[in-house]
């Protein structure tokens, strides 16, 4: 951690303008800048990644699709990378890419690979075993279409690992935590400037796709911002063998409209 470099990566989180006309060209006008020095501030900022990765089962010669991986941060915190047959880093934002290119490089990892791709649409070659999304769901505008591209991507049975910013209901389900109504209300405005958007249905989608296996709700602190915590979840699910034999309804049916 240095002053200065943080100056830097706050300067492009609170005032750098972002420009472009499609989300790839605002992912890599907003990152661009502030990339090399992405890992360092994001440790603090992004709690839960290496705690999450850490806690899951995966086999030996298992498929892993990191949607939204950015730089790759998450190999490094994910201890059965070794074991893996294959480990996919998928995004959108090339500055970002190039970042995690240099660190596998750095590693000499042979299984894992990138992919420039848009998590809504991403087609894995063949049913993969794990898929995450560390921070990432936020930043997809159309974060319906990623879970349902997930749920499509993994083999009946495989895991679906998330941890993300997000704000709760109003009026939240049993066993879900209640927001106060300065965070609900407030919060979403102020990252939404970074093209961050918390949103209220993330852990209901994701519970009526997935079967839960552990859904956890905390608060993290805010570097530089004393009075205030981000509300985060930890969320793992499985894709239902009986759900994958039946189908399931598009992510547009009112029900996940929420
Ligand atoms: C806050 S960063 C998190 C990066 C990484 N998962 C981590 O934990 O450090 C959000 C990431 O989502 C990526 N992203 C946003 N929209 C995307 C999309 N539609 N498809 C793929 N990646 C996307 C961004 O480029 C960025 O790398």
């Amino acid at each position: 951690m240095s002053f200065p470099r943080d100056l830097k990566v706050l300067w492009h989180l609170a005032l750098a303008p972002v420009r472009g006309a499609t989300h790839a060209e605002r992912l890599s006008s907003f990152y661009a800048g502030q990339a090399a020095d992405y890992d360092d501030f994001r440790r603090r900022l992004l709690q839960g990644r290496e705690e999450l990765l850490g806690s899951l089962s995966v086999a030996e010669g298992s498929a892993w699709l990191d949607m939204g991986g950015g730089t790759g941060s998450n190999l490094e915190q994910a201890p059965w990378l070794a074991g893996c047959r294959s480990a996919t880093v998928v995004d959108l934002c090339r500055p970002l890419l190039e970042q995690c290119r240099l660190r596998i490089d750095r590693h000499g990892w042979s299984n894992v690979s990138v992919v420039e791709a848009d998590a809504t649409t991403y087609a894995a070659p063949a049913p993969v075993d794990l898929v995450t999304f560390s921070y990432s769901l936020t930043m997809i505008p159309d974060w319906f279409a990623a879970i349902d591209r997930a749920w499509h991507n993994l083999r009946p049975g495989g895991q679906l690992a998330v941890v993300d910013f997000h704000v709760s209901r109003k009026y939240p389900g049993a066993g879900l935590t209640r927001h106060g109504w300065l965070t609900r209300s407030l919060l979403p405005v102020w990252f939404a400037t970074d093209n961050v958007h918390l949103s209220r249905d993330h852990i209901p989608y994701l519970q009526q796709r997935f079967e839960t296996v552990r859904l956890e709700e905390r608060l993290a602190p805010i570097p530089y911002v004393p009075f205030w915590k981000a509300p985060y979840y930890l969320f793992v699910g499985r894709k239902g063998t009986v759900q994958a034999a039946a189908g399931l309804p598009s992510a547009s049916s009112p029900a996940a409209a929420g």
